[in-house]
């Protein structure tokens, strides 16, 4: 069975053709990084209009990479939130228009769903085979940071998720802060590698709970950030950037805000598999491409981790047709009348 994968949530343009759910054929990724960096984050209005610019030739370039034609789909899949508003219309059009001029069924689906079934696409066994279910879920991504029990497939219950900012938008505010531009995950991570010391940065632990909270530490380092003269994204600019001593410190701070975030996120995951008793963790969402997490969660973990390759963390269209793969197989019904629904949450079991 072959199913066309289209996700254009936020700033990502992106089409897949999966094969019988697992096995990918293409999936073709056109990233706005470049022009959303210059206003230091994703402009709306801007995603929207460079989804349109790009999706026809994204959709071609997916189908010549996987050597199929149109004709040979036997499924459109499409996200349908949560996301932004705009950019999610232009996926979930398109994926109109194909699904009705070849006749094939169009599904409308979760992106968050999408992320954690991420991992179904690694060659070897899959999660459930690896870990089996119960398994806990930690999605981060830029706009979500959630733990959530998964009993079976498509049977999830939402055990906590962050008060305020997501772990990623949290990495980008503290990249903004720090001058380090945009995405700030990727450029956090890279200043973080370059640290002798590590600046402490506070926790905030939610205790009793299985939530998150990001904006006191944001307002933390803020506060050192200043302090110590390195605020240089904001109020501090120096065109002629930091001197030696100023990166040091910087990338001290950085090093620190990185350790707070991932320390917090493991912590929880393992007190959620403490809780319900879960066979193992799977990691999922753009932030789950950090490398320091990844090597923290894999080395302290009591239970199997399964993290998938930093290419299908971050958004991608083959994780929207390995989720509609699944939901087809438990015989999820097609929808020509699918409608963009930006606040989308889980479907809870
Ligand atoms: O899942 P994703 O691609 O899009 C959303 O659904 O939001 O996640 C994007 C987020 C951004 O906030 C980005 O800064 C973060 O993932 N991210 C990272 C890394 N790569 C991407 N955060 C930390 N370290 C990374 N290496
Ligand atoms: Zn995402």
């Amino acid at each position: 069975m072959l199913v066309l994968g289209i996700e254009t949530s936020c700033d990502e343009t992106a089409v897949a053709v999966l094969r019988d759910g697992r096995e990918i054929l293409s999936n073709v990724i056109s990233s706005q990084v470049e022009v959303h960096a210059r206003y230091g984050g994703v402009v709306p209005e801007v995603a929207s209009r460079q989804h349109m610019l790009a999706i026809t030739p994204i959709y071609r370039a997916a189908l010549a990479e996987a050597g199929v034609a149109p004709n040979d789909l036997d499924a459109i899949a499409v996200t349908a939130g949560p996301g932004l508003a705009g950019s999610l219309l232009v996926g979930v059009n398109y994926a109109k228009g194909i699904a009705l001029g070849l006749g094939a069924p169009l599904y409308g689906m979760n992106h968050l769903e999408g992320h954690m079934y991420a991992g179904w696409l690694e060659d070897g066994p899959t999660p459930e085979e690896a870990i089996g279910f119960p398994m806990v879920c930690l999605l981060v991504s830029g706009g979500h940071t959630e733990l959530v029990l998964m009993r079976g497939h498509g049977d999830y219950q939402l055990l906590g998720s962050t008060r305020d900012d997501a772990a990623g938008e949290a990495f980008d505010k503290a990249a903004r802060v720090l001058g380090l531009g945009y995405p700030g995950g990727p450029a956090i991570q890279k200043t973080a590698e370059l640290a002798t010391r590590i600046e402490p940065l506070p926790r905030a632990w939610m205790r009793g709970t299985l939530e998150f909270s990001f904006s006191g530490l944001k307002t933390a380092l803020l506060n050192k950030a200043r302090d110590q003269n390195v605020a240089v994204g904001l109020d501090q600019g120096r065109p002629e950037g930091l001197d030696e001593a100023g990166e040091e410190r910087r990338n001290a701070l950085a090093a620190g805000f990185q350790e707070a975030v991932v320390d917090v996120l493991v912590t929880k995951a393992f007190e959620a598999v403490e809780q319900h008793s879960a066979r193992g963790i799977i990691v999922g969402g753009g932030v789950s491409a950090n490398a320091s997490l990844r090597a923290t969660i894999q080395a302290k973990s009591p239970v199997p981790v399964a993290i998938p390759r930093p290419v299908l963390c971050t958004d991608n269209g083959a994780m929207i047709a390995t989720v509609a793969f699944y939901g087809i197989q438990r015989g999820l019904q097609p929808d020509m009348a699918v409608d963009a629904n930006p606040r989308q949450g889980f479907q809870q079991g």
